[in-house]
């Protein structure tokens, strides 16, 4: 198999570090994507997403290079690597230039230039511009243009999000990356790589709300009319759980870890006050006996509290229990148990599981949703590089359309070039 057939995501999480490689399928297939290895290691040297020792993140990222390469039998080259959601400003920008051809016909390298005019916008010193899409082009008076290319005119505008993140994370992370002895395609906001893979395009169109459940925090990207709406990272994730439990239940995290792994439910409504836990099972020294409703009653009111900040959120935009296409829950904190009846109770819209669309695999990890983000940036590198060829769509705004089509827009890394 050609190596670069091949596409790497490395997901940098708080609590684990995971790397998913997969390579395209046929356009002829149903699906877009074939997974052939994916592999976690717990992470060391990672918190709230940033990266707090870079030699511990290093050997925790070479560490999960080498599980997955011994799954594929094929060296990592290169990947797309996420960014968390903390830090990341998104802001709207028009860019206006006047098209080059005499003949008025706009090509790709008026694209390029219109969308360059846009990123043009003003960046704090400590900030750098991590993604920039065109959200839609404007050719002389005619607004509401999806791809210009090929279409005549004088003037060429755009309007475009453009997403900026902390400097001094993003080098942190190309370091960390840079050591393990690849190389860094992008750094991908985690957030918007797990909502490409888990949400369809009319979803997007709809209304709907990614939120991904990590360790230590939630993020959350909001999309309607096929544009992000809104992007927030609330700082409280999964993690929180257990430490409620551990003082709750006066025990140590990896108990209280275990407890919730195989006994917390979101909602303590159904479960009855009978039902004992012993801790002994579990790890601790002696019997102890906890009752399973006051575990799940822990678990209920930290449950809650994340789903009223991501009301909070949603009520800034206006769209608290206003979204068609409701909410998509992914990530390792996902997969409490009760979890999707909660939030739609809670948050008085539709609810499902995200897991990865349109993907095979060799591995059951495709159904792991804590794997999302990290197949969610495979498929971003595919967006990226076009089929057939080795040259990065970064400046290819017509062609990257093409294939995403109004699924995602045009997307790019405006990091590195
Ligand atoms: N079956 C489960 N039930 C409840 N919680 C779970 C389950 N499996 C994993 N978790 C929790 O999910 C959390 C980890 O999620 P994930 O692996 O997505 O985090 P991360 O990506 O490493 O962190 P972050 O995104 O915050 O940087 C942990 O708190 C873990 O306890
Ligand atoms: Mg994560």
């Amino acid at each position: 198999m050609a190596e670069d057939a091949l596409f790497t995501g490395i997901d940098i999480g708080s609590s684990f570090v995971r790397i998913a490689v997969g390579q395209r399928l046929p356009s002829s297939e149903k699906d877009r994507m074939h997974v052939i290895g994916a592999a976690e290691v717990v992470s060391e040297g990672i918190n709230r997403g940033t990266i707090n020792s870079i030699e511990d993140a290093v050997s925790s990222v070479s560490a999960c290079i080498e599980k997955v390469e011994r799954m594929t039998g094929t060296p990592i080259q290169s990947a797309w690597v996420s960014i968390s959601g903390s830090n990341v400003t998104l802001l709207e920008s028009k860019g206006v230039v006047a098209v080059a051809k005499s003949d008025g016909e706009i090509r790709e390298d008026d694209v390029d230039r219109v969308v360059g005019a846009a990123e043009t916008v003003a960046t704090p010193v400590n900030y750098e511009i991590l993604h920039v899409i065109p959200k839609s082009f404007t050719v002389d008076s005619q607004k509401g243009i999806k791809d210009p290319i090929g279409m005549n005119g004088l003037r060429l505008e755009v309007d475009a999000q453009i997403i900026q993140g902390l400097t001094s994370h993003i080098k942190n992370l190309s370091k960390c990356v840079y050591r393990t002895g690849i190389t860094m395609e992008h750094p991908v906001l985690g957030v918007l790589a797990t909502a490409d893979v888990c949400t369809t395009s009319r979803q997007k169109e709809l209304g709907v709300a990614v939120i991904n459940i990590g360790g230590s925090s939630t993020t959350m990207v909001v999309f309607e009319q096929g544009d992000i709406l809104h992007m927030a990272s609330i700082p409280l994730g999964s993690d929180h759980i257990t430490s409620d439990i551990a003082i709750g239940l006066r025990t140590t995290i990896d108990i209280a870890e275990r407890v919730k792994l195989q006994f917390a439910e979101a909602s303590s409504a159904n479960i009855g006050r009978s039902e004992q836990i012993n801790l002994r099972e579990l790890g601790a020294g002696d019997d102890e006996l906890v009752g399973r409703k006051y575990v799940c009653e822990i678990v209920q009111a930290r449950t809650e509290e994340i789903m009223e900040r991501v009301e909070k959120e949603l009520k800034k935009i206006g769209r608290a229990g206003m979204l068609p296409a409701g909410i998509v829950l992914t990530g390792g904190g996902a997969k409490l148990s009760g979890l999707v009846e909660l939030t739609k109770n809670k948050l008085r819209l539709p609810a499902s599981l995200g897991y990865p669309l349109g993907v095979t695999s060799i591995t059951d990890r495709v159904n792991d949703l804590a794997f999302t983000t990290a197949i969610g940036l495979v498929q971003w590198g595919m967006h990226e590089v076009p089929e057939g060829t080795k040259k990065r769509r970064g400046v290819n705004v017509g062609k990257q359309m093409e294939a995403v089509g109004a699924q995602f827009k045009k997307l790019f890394g405006g990091f590195g070039r």
